[in-house]
């Protein structure tokens, strides 16, 4: 069949390991090859050398293809691969209605969420192996004072000690003999290991201690530091109202636009100072057609911007309404915003290829099946979904280990099926009860078209 160990797995969402894309990207932890869309892995691939090149920025693709195509997974596949130093935001198009903000400023947190800011900056750093630590107590307790000998191989100096760095080389537990640094601007103290010269003289040495050179030269060193931050962490922080606590409370609610304007001066200061380099990174938003025409117009905007991220955008919609107007259009996107974009389509698996994913999802899941079962899986994939094959797997390993079975035999999927509907079987039964449940007679329209596989994907249409 296929060359498996070539490719690599996009999993499910929760544990994906990378895209085995001709972009070249080597395969983190495991070796089992995604199956199939090759050609839409190739198209990622080729987009993903163009983020890493830092030429993308302000594009917008687009991944169009039936529902359970692997759409999704591979645009966090496309995350996994750039590593933690881009940022990837993930955003659900109907998300952005049910933010407590507007919809143009939910937009605008995820932009900003997705540009990165490579910032560097010098610290003065203090090194040396410590001879002597001297505290004083006051009579009464209350303040301390004290005194660091620091050497290196060439020197040897004495600091002042206040009582914060007192407390903090305390709770360090340094002791004379450690080889520590200290962060000149912050205080903070690090300890680096315990000096070799010293190392006989303590005979009941942790198993985890780790021994290092008494350093050499000046006690004090320049070193740079790189750190990325989001333009949204540093409106964040930056924003009076909301402090950094917020960032960790999630609850930013909305910023100021004036205080924008400032960030992107400071930033552009930083840039043309060297001091901080922009790092565009990608916004995913998934189910795109749930946006709507202000939505759209927003993103159409925000891309013409000096510092925009890359925009992947998936839908799973033929020639539908884009929301807010009375018009149709391929994928709900209008015209002047689908015509910017590079499109990817995914296509159907064949069955071949959805049996090869039920049977490493099977094996990932730690379920055995039977190869009749796995043959009967396959079908109801390619009738219904894949999605839906998946997600018969756990339901009948339950009835498995219900009925004693040690493996997924046929009649345990058959009442899992049973049980369990997929889309097309909702649908109808939603129809003969019609009136009973509420419905939007164009959305079912949608979702049976897709089913059969016939939706319209040509954007010439
Ligand atoms: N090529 C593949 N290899 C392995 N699993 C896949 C592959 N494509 C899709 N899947 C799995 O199938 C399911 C549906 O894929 P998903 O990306 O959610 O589809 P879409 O977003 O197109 O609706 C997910 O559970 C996903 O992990
Ligand atoms: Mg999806």
């Amino acid at each position: 069949m296929k060359d498996v160990t070539k490719m690599e797995r996009i999993g499910p969402h929760s544990h994906i390991h990378g895209l085995g894309l001709d972009a070249n990207l080597e395969p983190r932890g495991n070796s089992q090859g995604m199956i199939g869309q090759g050609k839409a892995r190739k198209a990622a691939g080729v987009i993903l050398k163009m983020v890493q090149e830092g030429r993308i920025a302000g594009r917008a693709i687009l991944i169009a293809g039936p529902p359970s195509t692997g759409k999704t997974a591979i645009a966090m596949g496309m995350a996994q691969t750039l590593g933690s130093d881009v940022p990837f935001v993930n955003l659900v198009g109907s998300e952005v209605f049910s933010l407590e903000m507007s919809k143009t400023e939910a937009l605008t947190q995820a932009f900003r969420r997705a540009i990165g800011v490579r910032i560097k900056e010098e610290t003065e750093l203090i090194e040396g192996e410590v001879v002597e630590i001297q505290v004083d107590r006051s009579v009464t307790g209350a303040t301390k004072t004290g005194r660091l000998t620091l050497k290196t191989t060439d020197m040897e100096t004495v600091y002042d000690l206040g009582s914060k760095m007192i407390d903090q080389l305390q709770k360090e537990k340094v002791l004379a003999g450690d080889v520590i640094s200290i962060d000149k601007t912050s205080g903070r103290i690090s300890k680096l290991g315990r000096s070799f010269g010293r190392a006989k003289d303590y005979d009941a040495m942790g198993a985890d201690t780790r021994f290092v050179a008494c350093p050499d030269g000046e006690l004090q060193t320049r070193k740079e530091v790189v750190h990325t931050v989001s333009l949204h962490e540093i409106d964040v922080i930056n924003s009076r109202t909301q402090g950094f606590l917020a960032l960790f409370a999630g609850d930013t609610g909305e910023i100021k636009p004036e205080l924008r304007d400032q960030i992107n001066e400071k930033v552009a200061e930083w840039r043309e100072e060297g001091k901080a380099e922009i790092v565009p990174g990608v916004l995913f938003i998934d189910e795109v057609h749930m946006l709507d025409i202000e939505c759209f117009s927003f993103l159409n905007r925000a891309l013409e911007s000096e510092m925009a991220p890359l925009v992947v955008m998936a839908s799973n919609r033929g020639i539908t309404r884009i929301r807010g107007t009375k018009y149709k259009s391929p994928h709900g996107i209008p015209g002047d915003l689908l015509d910017r974009m590079l499109i990817i389509s995914t296509s159907k698996y064949s069955e071949d290829e959805i049996k090869e994913i039920v049977k490493i999802r099977g094996d990932e899941e730690d379920v055995k099946l039977g190869p009749d079962s796995l043959e009967l899986l396959a079908t109801m994939g390619g009738q219904t979904s894949l999605r839906y094959a998946l997600n018969l797997i756990a339901p009948s390993q339950q009835i498995a280990i219900r009925r004693k079975n040690t493996q997924v035999e046929v009649d345990d999927i058959r009442l899992a099926y049973k049980y369990f509907l997929d889309v097309d079987r909702s649908a109808s039964y939603a129809r003969e009860t019609s009136g009973m449940m509420f419905g939007e007679e164009e959305d079912v329209v949608t979702v049976t078209t897709a089913q059969n596989g016939s939706m319209a994907m040509d954007t010439s249409a």
